[in-house]
């Protein structure tokens, strides 16, 4: 499992045992912290690993070195996940240096009181490990400000921090060839098709708002010969980088493929029953879609959906004259999130004087979306009659398909 090639080892654990990533996200299928050890005339160990795992990461490391010691510690992003064993690391070796770029240093020290032999490296410096070299490139804002990328010369191997991540512990393997989604049945050999969802809601929760600077790193690396990708998270990309590549390349762009996500939340369900109602019609007309109730889903799904498609329909009865509550909150998240090149429709259902639709319409407009229409504002049950899903389905399917 370990043994990528020769030179490079695999020395990253699985978590199966966290249920919230950064206290807030789901993780229904684990999720990996990899950092990867190259062995040449010197050593070099790239990020570490989460607090929680000293014990199983240091075998790890150990059973790949031997009696050697590591020489270098690449530091491509200081979030915890990936820093947390530095200590441990600087206690374990003494004289390892320690590689990271000048926005990274004051960090090390807040978070470790780690000062002394610290290399400072800058865009395109480069260090010998013997045969091979490692160069750095800054990506500052993939998902820090820190953020940078390391390329191993000899294998064309790019170290691209959390860029190209995915939520899903690694089973069988960590290359994408061998490698499985834990709890997943999708077979080995379909490491793309298997980990897109859990890759695009890592994308869309952690990195969505930086949309701008992961674009300005992908022109940056444009550059590079790329035969193998490994990330902080997920599969060592190698057969399917072009896939991996593009995903990220249109998550950034926010550009959605055709189709429509509904989010949608109701107190007593007639606001449901009309969300109900546009999947039926969508269905009819053969438009892909996806529904997430915001009041019993985690948001993290319907982020992950507002993001893969270009159509995004928000349901929300009206509360104190205002939007209910979870769905203002998950509006508020696409704001957050700086989402762009969205179609756009609201609906919801009101007792006394209708609010909520006319202020996702004004959300939406405030973010450059384009209104499909008024929106489907309806007082107390859901009626056909009262609110026309199949118009809206119409007006959608006939842009879907232009
Ligand atoms: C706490 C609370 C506040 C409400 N505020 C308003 C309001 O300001 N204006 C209004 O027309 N209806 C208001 N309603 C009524 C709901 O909008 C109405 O019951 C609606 O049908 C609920 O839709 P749902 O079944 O999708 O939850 C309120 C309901 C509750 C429980
Ligand atoms: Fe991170
Ligand atoms: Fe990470």
């Amino acid at each position: 499992m370990s043994k990528i090639s020769e030179k490079l080892r695999y020395v990253g654990v699985n978590d199966l045992k966290k249920t919230a990533f950064e206290g807030m996200w789901p993780l229904p299928y684990g999720v990996s912290y990899n950092s990867y050890l190259i062995l040449d005339g010197k050593t070099a160990l790239i990020d570490t690993a989460e607090a929680d795992f000293a014990t199983e990461y240091m075998d790890n490391i150990r059973k790949e070195l031997g009696d050697r010691k590591v020489d270098y510690l690449i530091v491509n992003h200081m979030e915890p996940d990936h820093s947390s064993l530095m200590k441990v690391i600087r206690e374990t070796w003494p004289e390892v240096t320690i590689v990271a770029n000048a926005k990274t240093v004051p960090m090390i020290k807040g978070y470790y009181g780690i000062c002394d032999n610290v290399h400072i490296v800058k865009e395109g410096d480069s260090i010998s490990l013997g045969a091979s070299s490692l160069t750095f490139h800054m990506t500052p804002m993939v998902h820090w400000p820190e953020t940078m990328m390391t390329y191993f010369d000899e294998e064309k191997t790019l170290f691209s921090g959390d860029a190209f991540g995915t939520f899903g512990a690694l089973e069988g393997g960590v290359t994408d060839s061998v490698v499985r989604l834990h709890g997943s049945d999708v077979p080995t050999g379909n490491a793309f098709h298997a980990f897109a969802d859990e890759m695009r809601r890592y994308y869309s929760n952690i990195v969505g708002k930086y949309g701008q600077t992961v674009q300005a790193a992908l022109k940056k690396l444009s550059g590079l010969e790329i035969s193998r990708i490994c990330s902080t998270h997920g599969p060592v990309w190698e057969k399917n980088i072009p896939e991996v590549v593009s995903c990220y390349d249109r998550l950034s762009r926010y550009e959605g493929e055709k189709g429509v996500c509904i989010a949608y939340a109701s107190m007593y369900g007639n606001t449901a029953k009309a969300a109900e109602s546009l999947a039926s019609e969508l269905e009819k007309r053969g438009v892909p879609y996806a529904v997430h109730d915001l009041c019993t889903e985690h948001v993290s799904y319907a982020y992950r959906d507002a993001f893969k498609y270009d159509t995004l329909v928000v349901g929300a009865p009206t509360y104190n004259n205002d939007i209910f509550p979870p769905a203002y909150n998950f509006m508020y998240g696409i704001a957050a999130r700086l989402m762009k090149n969205r179609r756009f429709a609201a609906f919801g259902s009101f007792t006394w004087a209708g609010a909520s639709v006319k202020l996702l319409n004004g959300m939406a407009s405030g973010l450059g979306f384009e209104l499909l229409s008024d929106g489907l504002s309806f007082p107390q049950a859901f009626t056909p009659e009262k609110c026309d899903m199949g118009a809206l389905a119409d007006t959608i399917a006939s842009q879907v398909t232009e």
